[in-house]
């Protein structure tokens, strides 16, 4: 079972034009629509696609709209009470192909509603074998609360506590990893993870893979176990303290890339909760993304539409490792 947490979720509300969007004129849209947005949402929702038992934890009411479109979807959700009501991020679309996305500040947690979170993460993850913590933090949450709230769920379960996957940027993850509460697996992209590192930058990374899991070694040595850094159409690398593995994706025709990352941490965590090797989790976690990327809107893949054996991995050298920098990449296949 997987838990996941989405502290800052959102409405996301696609507003179709007909035409150009013009600036203070009344215009008729073609089309609405609304979805539950975030990270923590999009990777139990990949997960369910995937029949992986997840529970969907985040702070809502429970007659807010947005608890309300989770249940309309299916989802094993924990909505944990708050008095404010869930943003809307609003895109509106036009035919050229342009998006205007206009998001809503959100709710201000208070901090009896936060101490509710933690509480229901820490019931929540008694029987879990992942705890995803995915996204933003909403105004009223200190950086500091993604540490806060493992540091709670640890000091409940003890041995028993969940593996901790972390996908998030900015302050929230650098606050996590400075802490000193270390996390098994963190998936930035290649954006999130040259701001983090500081090692070049996000073009710079998707470009070489090498590059990256140099990066993705800084990460270890500040509060990661391991690293799936996806470097969009690139494919992906993961580093722990042994292995070093670069993948690349199947062919792809892509539709649409929005939430492409969320699905390719579902697809690394359905694979390693059923023991699955690195090399077998990574290949999983690029098929994932890339069927993500070849559906429209931020849709999910089932399984059946992944391809993991036509994902190509790579072994990379390990930083640091001297005696093994200058030796060539051996290939070989995912399967
Ligand atoms: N152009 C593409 N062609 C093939 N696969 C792609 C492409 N773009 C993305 N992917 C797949 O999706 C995965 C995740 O992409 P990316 O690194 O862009 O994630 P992300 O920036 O975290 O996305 P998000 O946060 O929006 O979910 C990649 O590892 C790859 O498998
Ligand atoms: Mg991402």
């Amino acid at each position: 079972m997987i838990v996941t947490v989405t502290a800052n979720p959102a409405i996301d509300r696609t507003l179709a034009l007909p035409h150009e969007l013009a600036r203070g004129e009344v215009q008729r849209l073609t089309g609405s629509e609304s979805q539950a947005g975030g990270k923590g949402i999009n990777v139990s929702r990949a997960l369910r696609a995937s029949k992986l038992d997840n529970l969907a934890v985040f702070p809502a009411s429970a007659d807010d709209d947005f608890t309300h479109l989770v249940e309309a979807e299916g989802l094993r959700m924990l909505p944990v009470r708050i008095d404010g009501k869930v943003r809307t991020n609003f895109a509106v679309t036009e035919t050229d192909g342009t998006t205007t996305k206009l998001n809503e500040p959100g709710p201000h947690l208070s901090a009896d509603e936060a101490t509710a979170l933690v509480a229901a993460v820490v019931t929540a993850s008694r029987d879990a074998d992942w705890l995803v913590l995915a996204g933003s933090l909403p105004r009223g949450l200190d950086s500091s609360f993604y540490a806060a709230l493992i540091d709670a769920v640890r000091a409940e379960l003890g041995e028993a506590a969940p593996r901790v996957a972390v996908d998030s940027s900015d302050a929230p993850l650098e606050a996590l990893l400075a802490s000193g509460t270390r996390v098994q697996l963190i998936k930035p992209n290649a954006f999130e993870l040259a701001e983090l590192s500081g090692v070049a930058d996000g073009d710079a990374l998707e470009a070489d893979p090498q590059l990256a899991a140099d990066a993705a070694g800084w990460a270890l040595e500040n509060g990661a176990d391991a690293v799936l850094a996806t470097l969009g159409g690139a494919g992906a690398i993961y580093r722990d303290a042994d292995t070093s593995l670069f993948a690349t994706p199947p062919p792809t025709r892509v539709r649409s890339t929005v939430g492409a990352g969320d699905s390719s941490l579902a697809g690394f965590l359905l694979a390693s909760v059923t023991g699955a090797s690195p090399e077998r989790a990574l290949a999983q976690a690029v098929a994932h993304g890339s069927a993500a990327a070849s559906l429209p809107g931020s849709g999910v893949p089932s399984p059946e539409q992944t391809q993991p054996d036509l994902v190509s991995i790579t072994h990379l050298a390990l930083t640091g490792d001297h005696s093994n920098s200058t030796a060539t990449s051996t290939k070989e296949n995912a399967s």
